[in-house]
């Protein structure tokens, strides 16, 4: 009773963060997700802030390095210096390849789900944690090229407020074309 009414009184504060009550919810993934098409780069366009991806110009590498596995490297500028970050990505469910797992710089696997991509365009990437009586999602609009249009931006989020997943805190993450 007392946690609940402390996570009460912390809640509009980290509201930017995207908590909300109850269980990660369950948003459609892309169906027959092809992973091979998926790899290369992706700019990060639009996401829901977060403590552990900052700054400007992010972009991921995607690679593959066996039937299951693909290394990522993720950079970004932080205060004017490139900053790199590498991961594992893994299919987990072969019977749901949208629903991909995440390690970034060994921590544990968390959700890195594909709820929709065409491959050559956009694609829309989605994580949830689940603190049980609460849960905190992520959500990452991404584009083959550094910038997109905002009417395919609008697209993701409409897709995206379909699946009850507030859009209203995402921001523009900044990017350069020359870097
Ligand atoms: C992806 O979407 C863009 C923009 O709508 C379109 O131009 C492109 O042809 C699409 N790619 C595929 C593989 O459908």
């Amino acid at each position: 009773m007392r946690a609940a009414c402390l996570l009460l009184l912390l809640l509009p504060l980290v509201s930017a963060q995207q908590f909300g009550w109850g269980p990660c919810p369950c948003p459609r993934v892309q169906s027959d997700l092809d992973i091979d098409k998926f790899t290369g780069v992706w700019y990060e366009i639009e996401k829901i802030p977060t403590s552990f991806s900052k700054g400007t110009s992010v972009k991921g590498k995607y690679e593959k390095i066996d039937d299951e596995t693909f290394n990522v490297v993720y950079s970004m500028i932080v205060k004017g210096r490139t900053k790199k970050a590498e991961g594992i990505v893994k299919i987990l469910h072969p019977e749901e390849p949208a629903k991909l797992g995440i390690s970034v710089s060994y921590k544990p696997f968390r959700p890195f789900w594909v709820l929709c991509t065409n491959y050559t365009k956009y694609a829309i990437v989605y994580s949830c944690r689940d603190y049980h009586l609460f849960h905190k999602q992520f959500v990452w609009i991404l584009g083959r090229s550094c910038s997109l249009s905002p009417h395919l931006v609008q697209k993701a989020k409409d897709r995206l407020e379909q699946e009850g997943i507030d859009t209203s805190s995402m921001t523009a993450t900044e990017q350069h074309d020359d870097y």
